[in-house]
Formats: C-alpha cells, structure tokens, sequence
C-alpha cells in the first residue's frame, strides 16, 4: 500500500518530494498524488488486458491533471455526467473513448452527448432508451448505445456500493434485456453495439464478476445467433484496492476474460476507477491537538474533516494513518477524529500510534480514490486543495478557494 510514499531519512516522501514541503508551501490539509503509480496502476491494467478499451471511470478522481496523466498513458474515460464528460474532453480524451454511463441522465445530459460524435451512451433502462431515441431523430444523430444489465448478482461490496443485484435501481433486468435490445436495433435513430454490467465497487473475489460476465456472454451471444449486431462487452469497474488488507491485481480479472472471452469475438472495455487512483494519492493533514480525556479516549484531532474524506463516515471505510515523521515512543490507542461538528467525523478508532505532537503531520493512506471527488464545504471549511508530484516535480493542481472566494461566490438576494 502506498508505496509511492515511503520514507526517505525518516520523513515521509511522495515520490521524490517530502511531504513537510508540501504541506509548508500549500497548508493542509491538501490531497498529494503520485503520477507514477497512476501510470503503473494503469499499465497494469494494460498488461491484463492488451486489447481491451480502458476507459477510467472519473467519478474517483475527476482532477484535470489526474486525467491528463492517465489519457496521455493511453486510457479512455467512463462518465456519469456532463460536468464528468466536459471534463475528460478538457483533459484531452477524445469522444469516441468515452463512455456515458448513469441510470439518470437527464434530457441536456443526453442531447449533450448526442452532439459528440463517437461517445457510447450506456442506456440503463426502457424509459431512458425511449427518451434517447426520440432525442437522437431531432437531433439527427445516430449514437452508438450499449444496454446495461443488470445480473442480479451480489456482488459481497458494501451494501452502500452494490449495484449488481435485481433490487439495485441499476441497468435492465436481464431478462427484459434481449426484447431491449432487438428493440434499439429495429430504431433507425439508434445504434447498439453491445452490452455492459457493472456490479458494484471494492470487489475483491473474482466469483461475482465471472457470475455477470458469463451471464453477459450468454446475452451477447443469443443476441447475435439472432443476428443483430453486437460488437463491444463493457465489463464495467469495481475491482478493489488495497486499503491495508491487501488487494487483487488487475491480472486476476484479465486472467479470468482470457477464459470467458475467445480473442477477438468481443471488443472489450473495462471502466476501472478505484483500483487506478486509490493507492495514488493520501490526504495529508496537520495535527491540531491531542486530547487525552482522563482514563477515556485520546482523541488526535486532525486537521482533515469528514468533508475533505467522506468514506469513513459514510462506509466505515479504513484509511490507515500513518506520522510523516514518526516520533520515537510507546505507542498507545489513539480515536482519530476531524473538527467538524457531528461524531460521524471520525477516521477510526482504538487504533495503536506513536506520540504525536500538535502540529506534526501524518496521511491517511490510499485516498485517492472518492477523496478529493467527494469533498465538500460542509462547516464552511474551504474545499481540499490537491497536488500532484512526479518525480521530483509537482505543482498544485487544484488550489484552496480563499474564503473571499468563498463568499463572492453567493450573492445575496436582491431583496436582502
Ligand atoms: N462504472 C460504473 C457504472 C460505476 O458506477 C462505477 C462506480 C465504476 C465504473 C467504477 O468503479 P470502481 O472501479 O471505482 O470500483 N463512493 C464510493 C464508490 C462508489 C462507486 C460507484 N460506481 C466509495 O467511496 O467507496
């Protein structure tokens, strides 16, 4: 885990860069990503699948300069959203890489993506294909669309991040898919090129995905004994990453499509986000104080709040921290907690640490994955600034609003 940041003369270092540097020039708390593990984390991806379009899926980190990184090392992207589509294209990935996905897209999302030639536009539902179809005649556009099932699978994620079951609000049930399908390829405003299933997120054993995958196949195949044309597999994301406990490589997914899918029947894409960017970044964060209440809790308060890392309050989700320096010492049990006001902003508990002093620096590790994306000004804090570091460059790649900023951004209502 991590290991883009390790320890460099006791102190530790993103890439060549130390931590204390950073936090000195920009202030914390502040997200630092490592460009080279984005482009490893990618190219592990490449080695797994050779063929296959790798399109990113932005919803994890949508920072300009973290997909710029990650097209330039050949990537596609997956979208759920115009504002995450203009954002690959102002990165630089062509449209005819990306993938539109989401089970909500609304009638400007969709006519947005009808003006960019070569975009896959998953449809997730019959309501949506029609409102795609009539939107694509006006339009005079012809998109190619893939149907996403949904295979009722479970996939073992947190509940709060499944997706792949009949109860999911997501994809077409997969029986109702094939009717869908023969019904896109009788529009002559549509152009369906395949099917795609996503089944949820931070799935590390690869049973579920072979359940929906070979589910997928059955579909795909029927369909074109049929006939119809169906080209593209799009085996959506979900693989998990290494939040301490360790984490499968991309390979034990490629391994598995070696055996599912024969060369060259399918086109392949995948839609990968955590597993790309989650070990690629930390939140690096001040410590405020520690508070020893009596013989209770020992609460280091940190710097970083529920706003700047949503995972632990919303999924329990682990993020291990870890002292840039660390002090020599016993180590005792420490709750780690951030400032904002509700006791849902809280990193872990009972967790064995060395001694910190206020004003020492530590990480939460592997939170480059819905960190930054998942930020907000929530108490007013200013929203986390990011970094990126390669090498022995970095710059800041997005800065801390001012809370002048901040306010110029609401105008009062004339009447006030
Ligand atoms: N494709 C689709 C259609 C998705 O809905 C998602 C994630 C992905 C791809 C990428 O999945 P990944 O490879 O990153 O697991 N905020 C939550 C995760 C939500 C995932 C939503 N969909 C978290 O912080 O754990």
């Amino acid at each position: 885990m991590d290991s883009a940041f390790h320890l460099v003369d006791g102190e530790l270092g993103a890439e060549a860069v130390p931590l204390s540097a950073i936090a000195q020039a920009v202030g914390t708390p502040v997200y630092v990503y490592s460009a080279s593990r984005l482009r490893s984390n990618f190219s592990a991806w490449r080695q797994a699948f050779p063929q296959a379009h790798i399109a990113y899926a932005v919803k994890a980190n949508g920072n300009l300069s973290v997909l710029r990184t990650l097209f330039a090392a050949g990537a596609g992207a997956d979208t759920v959203s115009e504002g995450e589509i203009r954002r690959a294209l102002a990165a630089g990935c062509a449209p005819e890489h990306i993938i539109f996905s989401g089970m909500g897209k609304t009638d400007d999302e969709l006519r947005f993506a009808l003006s960019l030639p070569g975009i896959q536009i998953n449809v997730e539902s019959e309501p949506e294909l029609d409102r795609l179809s009539e939107l694509a005649a006006r339009a005079d556009a012809r998109p190619l669309v893939a149907i996403r099932v949904n295979p009722d699978v479970a996939a073992g994620a947190h509940a709060k991040i499944a997706t792949g079951q009949a109860h999911d609000k997501f994809g077409v049930p997969f029986d109702q898919t094939a009717a869908l399908y023969r019904r896109a390829a009788a529009d002559a405003a549509l152009q369906p090129v395949g099917l795609a299933v996503h089944i949820g997120s931070q799935i590390a054993d690869p049973a579920p995905f072979e359940a929906a995958w070979i589910r997928l196949r059955e579909l795909a195949r029927n369909l074109r004994t049929e006939g119809l044309p169906l080209t593209r597999l799009d085996l959506g994301g979900g693989l998990a990453a290494d939040y301490g406990a360790g984490a499968p490589t991309p390979q034990l997914l490629g391994d598995l499509a070696v055996r599912l899918f024969p060369p060259g029947e399918f086109e392949l894409s995948l839609e990968p986000g955590r597993s790309i960017v989650a070990d690629a970044g930390v939140l690096l964060t001040r410590i405020t104080h520690v508070n020893q209440r009596g013989d209770g809790p020992r609460f280091l308060v940190l710097d970083a709040g529920m706003n700047d890392l949503l995972r632990p309050a919303l999924y329990d989700a682990v993020h291990p921290l870890r002292p840039v320096r660390p002090r020599p010492g016993e180590q005792a049990l420490h709750d780690i907690v951030g400032p904002v006001c509700e006791s849902s902003d809280r990193f872990a508990g009972d967790v064995r640490l060395p001694p910190f002093e206020p004003g020492d620096l530590a990480i939460l590790s592997a939170a480059g994955a819905y960190g930054a994306s998942m930020s907000s000004e929530y108490n007013a804090r200013p929203l986390v600034p990011e970094v990126l570091v390669d090498g022995e460059r970095w710059a800041l790649v997005r800065p801390r609003p001012t809370f002048a900023e901040m306010l110029s951004r609401e105008p009062l209502a004339p009447w006030l």
